[in-house]
């Protein structure tokens, strides 16, 4: 299928973007907005013993401060406040429900006020007497309390044992701090309420989860209740359960019967969910040739009080490395925080990370090249199922990003690299997630001057979801690009699942896909009733909408222009909506891949360490945009970055609070800190995962980049940093 699909397409939304026509949630205004400000709670665990807003509501301009006491009614039951992505187990957090605190930063009050700078002003005048309760916010001192949870991976014989008798081993533990997703846009919510009828403008990555929810915790019906995203600046993960400034505006706007802002603060997003901080061991043991003959992961890792939340960090070996034996378990230990959340690639960038870490030890344990490790111990099944792969072009990964990088010339001792007064050091690690589909359902809207409109509720959270629709849809119809117009992120468009898991490509396109042949079909429909129709005898398998026409695939010269043929009916516009089909097969395991290779230069004297080069080889189907697919995995790789070298929450456990709240202490990488990075896209036809085999590139970029920069700093210094971030005083004693 020649034209859009796999080129690289600008993006269709670029300019409303950079010209700023494209609006987030708290920049839609409407007359008589009256803006919120949030007071949080400064301890982490009690109960507020008294509240008082005399001195805030005098402030003029101030209109209202909503309190547990003083709101509209909300619901009593855990499941209205279940969305699509709440943990299993536990109880969802309540804003503004009662009187108790569960985590520092949590909304205690809302002042409403005619500005936001009023409403701020006027948030600082509330003054709340706190009855305290002893909190703890540090893993390590509350890991003897951590209790296991259902393994998300199975383990098979007995891998203590075959450890113990394994003439190599390594075993050690990594650690990974909280860190928190600061995408640039600020969360924020402008709800209006209108004669029992709300509207909203969310920053979400799922507007119908948002709506559901909404309606539960405001029992309300869905006919009564829309959201909208229609752009996001960023989500990462933190967009992916309804977050509390959505509850408080509709709070608001339901108090005032007024429409109501609430944007929170970037030090005020500390409070919302984080990557939990876990602690990951990892046991290798293999025979001198350097065969696996014992894995075993064991994560420990951070949920709140309330809500028991999870991910795979453990199952990825059994995915990666033949052994003979595996052990996996999970456990939680619960802290006075808010409840951890899924953050790109969750339980992948921080299992894998420990895991490629590991597996570098072991190498070198083994006296074998870390890649050639990889060759030998490589799976062409999912170990623990007992299944292969739709498709696995890992091994060509690991052939062309070494090629690329040049990691023949690698000498094998740590320290043996310079560059003047700096180490060099090489290192590498594997990346893998997984290759999913969701249910998803696309509308096309064909008009008579062969224009299209394709529909979703999608959120496109700057991924480029319109822009590979846009191309799709343009292939599928026979259009060109710009008679294409993509519609996403309003909850009355047709049902499509959260903008997470990497799964909204492969979803939005195969749907996209049958919408566009159920269009074509209605097309044939009329071209067979046309006068001396050179297209009577053919079924829509053979027909293709190409350049504007349809056209038939025996014999291209028989073919009718799309506007003729609507013309001749006098139809208006034709309009379909259908679903992608979802695979119930469970022969074959689904997932992308990747090979990670890190140069990094580290000061002698300083410890300062730079990532000069990165090479990141990724098979992941079918690419659709090699320019936005080019974008995301640079966008992982620069993370892992980040990950590696820079990002920690930084908790004061004394008070229970986030130390280093904002973007100047909290540490991501800046354009000083990035260098070369060279993104190769294997090429990896896959007929079975999905129709049109496209696996999704949402979160694979940044999986492995931190072990293969701890691999090379590693390498470099001979240091052996397990706990990230890897910052210069863990390193500068290296002598
Ligand atoms: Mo992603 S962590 O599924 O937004």
């Amino acid at each position: 299928m020649p034209g859009y699909i796999g080129s690289a397409t600008s993006r269709v939304d670029g300019r409303a973007k950079v010209t700023g026509e494209a609006k987030y949630a708290g920049e839609f205004n409407v007359a008589g907005l009256v803006h919120g400000y949030v007071v949080e709670s400064t301890i982490p665990k009690g109960r507020i013993a008294r509240i008082d807003t005399s001195e805030a509501l005098a402030v003029a301009g101030v209109i209202d401060v909503l309190t547990h006491r003083h709101r509209p009614p909300v619901a009593d039951k855990d499941d209205a406040y279940k969305d699509e992505v709440a943990p299993e187990k536990g109880s969802p957090y309540r804003p503004l429900y009662d009187d108790s605190i569960h985590f520092s930063g949590q909304p205690l009050a809302l002042v409403l006020a005619e500005d936001w700078e009023t409403a701020r002003v006027a948030a600082s005048m509330v003054r709340v007497e706190y009855q305290k309760e002893p909190h703890i916010t540090d893993l390590h001192v509350q890991r003897d309390k951590a209790f296991a949870i259902d393994a998300p991976a199975k383990s098979r014989g007995d891998a203590e044992k075959s450890f113990a008798a394994a003439a190599v081993r390594h075993v050690a533990e990594y650690f990974i701090p909280t860190e928190h997703h600061n995408p640039m846009e600020l969360f924020a919510s402008t709800a209006m309420w209108d004669d029992g009828k709300l509207t909203v403008y969310d920053k979400t990555q799922g507007v119908q989860n948002v709506q559901k929810y909404l309606c539960g915790v405001f029992d309300m019906q869905p006919e009564d209740v829309r959201v909208m995203s229609p752009y996001m600046g960023g989500g990462f993960g933190a967009g992916l359960r309804p977050q509390y400034q959505v509850v408080l505006a509709v709070l608001g706007a339901r108090a005032l019967k007024r429409p109501v802002r609430v944007m929170l603060t970037r030090a005020q997003m500390y409070a919302l969910g984080h990557r939990p901080a876990s602690i990951e061991r990892l046991a290798l043991g293999a025979s001198s040739g350097g065969k696996l003959e014992a894995m075993t992961h064991e994560a420990i890792a951070v949920t709140s009080q309330l809500e028991e939340f999870a991910r795979n960090d453990t199952g990825w070996g059994n995915l990666l490395y033949k052994s003979a034996t595996a052990k996996f378990e999970h456990q939680l230990v619960k802290l006075d925080v808010p409840t951890s959340c899924d953050m790109r690639a969750p339980g992948a960038a921080t299992g894998v990370y420990a895991l490629e870490c590991a597996m570098d030890e072991l190498a070198i344990a083994l006296k074998i090249d870390p890649v050639q490790l990889r060759l030998q111990c490589y799976s062409d099944r999912d170990q623990g199922e007992d299944i292969p792969y739709t498709s696995k072009q890992l091994r060509e990964c690991y052939r062309q990003g070494a090629a690329a990088f040049g990691w023949d010339k690698r000498k094998v001792e740590p320290r043996s690299m310079r560059d003047g007064s700096e180490f060099v050091g090489w290192g590498m690690a594997t990346g893998v997630w997984e290759a999913l589909q969701m249910p998803a359902t696309v509308r096309i809207v064909l008009t008579a001057n062969g224009h299209a409109e394709v529909a979703t509720a999608a959120s496109d959270i700057g991924t480029g979801t319109y822009t590979i629709m846009a191309q799709v849809a343009a292939d599928m119809l026979g259009l060109p690009i710009d008679n294409i117009s993509v519609k996403l992120g309003d909850s009355t468009l047709p049902q499509c699942p959260l903008e997470g898991g990497s799964w909204i490509a492969s979803s939005v396109c195969n749907a996209i896909a049958n919408t566009a042949r159920a269009v074509r079909g209605d097309l044939l429909k009329l071209a067979k009733g046309m006068k001396d129709s050179p297209l009577a005898d053919a079924s829509v398998d053979d027909v293709a909408l190409i350049d504007g026409k349809i056209v038939s695939t025996r014999d291209t010269n028989r073919a009718v222009s799309i506007v003729s043929v609507m013309q001749s009916d006098n139809a208006e516009r034709i309009t379909r909506e259908e679903a992608n089909k979802v695979t119930e097969d469970k022969s074959h395991a689904r997932n992308v891949h990747s090979a990670v290779f890190a140069e990094v230069k580290v000061d002698e004297d300083l410890g300062v360490i730079r990532v000069t080069r990165v090479v990141n080889a990724v098979a992941a189907g079918r690419i659709l945009n090699l320019k936005t697919a080019h974008s995301q995995m640079m966008g992982g790789v620069v993370w892992g970055i980040g990950m590696a070298l820079h990002e920690e929450t930084l908790f004061d456990h004394r008070f229970g609070r986030v130390m280093n709240a904002n973007i100047a202490e909290y540490h991501v990488p800046v354009n000083a800190d990035v260098h070369d990075i060279n993104i190769i896209f294997v090429e990896e036809p896959d007929e079975i995962v999905n129709p049109l085999g496209i696996k999704g590139l949402g979160e694979i970029g940044i999986v492995g980049v931190a072990a293969a920069i701890a691999n090379a700093v590693h390498h470099a210094t001979g240091k052996r940093v397990r706990d990230l971030p890897i910052t210069l005083d863990k390193v500068v004693q290296f002598n």
